[in-house]
């Protein structure tokens, strides 16, 4: 293949007719526990930034949809203001593994407490990505915000630190996240909390073997929103191989992309138990924040359902492999 060309697939839905798909089921459980779709709010960071509300909204948000919310540990509201926002909310919680074990630790505690119900530690970030956009734009949290999870000014990217020349928060995460992490800081993990342990970032087979062996309980296909490494597949092309890999042994989820509902169908016939969605959700929060947030959700509850009655899906558990068919597209660019 020449430089100048790009082989990407498509995937294409193969629907079946006269089933009888006058009711569709579309609850389902994540790590256990039960949300009314298979659709659930992907960790992003900072979202005060979008809404003065920022994840206390989208926890309401989640609530009223009845699903689920992974939060942010660089998110601008702490662990608890999140939870106390939604009480009785499934959530979980997002984990950067930092250079000070005692400051992750109680990250996991704090969590525990708050009644988060799993921990989806993020495992392509030993550094940040070359983000061009934020260096030109010089990112930097607005001066009355912080990562509210920390205390000292350093660990809570204050723009009084003096992040925000140049890439401010590829800087952050290299005195602050651990580039030393192994599999074996999973089984640490593991050891340290009775939560699930999940990893988020996994596009391989190989990654995904490696993480059965270390005894986590779930795995997120995600490359970050195309956000860390370019070059790396779409997650619907990485999904079938980590699925094949974990032979049903652990639920497999994938975010990244999602935008409609036959995304979600495309997703589940391709073995993801549910989905995760990052930049819709962020979107919506600036627009009209936790209103904004429902709304979206609803249109993709929607959307999935239209998309698994015209695919002649009356629950989840119909969708399968033979519902999709992949074709190769070879582009100039
Ligand atoms: C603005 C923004 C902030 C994000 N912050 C985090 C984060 O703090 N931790 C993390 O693991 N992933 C983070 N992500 C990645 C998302 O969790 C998710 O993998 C990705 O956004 C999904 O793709 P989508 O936005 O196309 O739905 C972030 C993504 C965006 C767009």
């Amino acid at each position: 293949m020449s430089c100048d060309s790009a082989v990407s697939c498509r995937w294409c839905i193969y629907p079946r007719v006269l089933g009888d798909v006058s009711s569709v089921d579309m609850s389902t459980t994540v790590l256990g526990q039960r949300v009314s779709m298979p659709i659930c709010v992907a960790a992003t960071a900072m979202q005060r930034m979008a809404h003065p509300d920022g994840e206390t909204a989208t926890a309401r948000a989640c609530l009223s949809c009845d699903t689920g919310m992974m939060l942010s540990s660089w998110a601008t509201s702490t662990i608890e203001e999140a939870a106390e926002a939604a009480p009785g909310a499934v959530r979980w919680m997002q984990l950067y593994i930092y250079k000070d074990r005692a400051l992750t630790q109680s990250l996991v505690r704090r969590a525990e407490e708050a009644g988060y119900k799993g921990i989806f530690v993020t495992v392509d970030t030993p550094y940040l990505g070359r983000r061009r956009d934020d260096v030109r734009n010089r990112f930097k949290l607005p001066s009355h915000l912080r990562m509210a999870n920390f205390d000292t000014p350093d660990l809570a990217f204050s723009s009084k630190e003096g992040y925000g020349e140049d890439i401010g928060l590829a800087v952050y995460v290299t005195q602050a996240i651990d580039a030393t992490v192994k599999w074996d800081d999973i089984a640490w993990l593991k050891r340290m909390t009775s939560l699930p342990v999940l990893v988020k970032g996994v596009l391989t087979a190989e990654d995904a073997k490696e993480a059965l062996k270390y005894g986590v309980d779930g795995i997120l296909v995600s490359n970050h929103g195309a956000r860390q490494l370019d070059g790396v597949p779409a997650t619907i092309d990485a999904l079938p191989e980590v699925v094949e890999a974990v032979e049903g042994k652990v639920d497999v989820f994938m975010d990244g992309g999602v935008r409609k509902g036959t995304d979600v169908l495309k997703a589940l016939a391709l073995g993801a138990k549910a989905v995760f969605v990052g930049r819709p959700i962020l979107w919506a929060l600036a627009c009209e924040g936790d209103k904004g947030v429902s709304n979206v959700l609803q249109i993709l509850r929607e959307e999935l359902h239209l998309a698994l009655a015209l695919t002649g899906c009356r629950s989840l558990k119909e969708v399968n492999r033979s519902h999709l068919r992949r074709s190769e597209l070879i582009s100039r660019i």
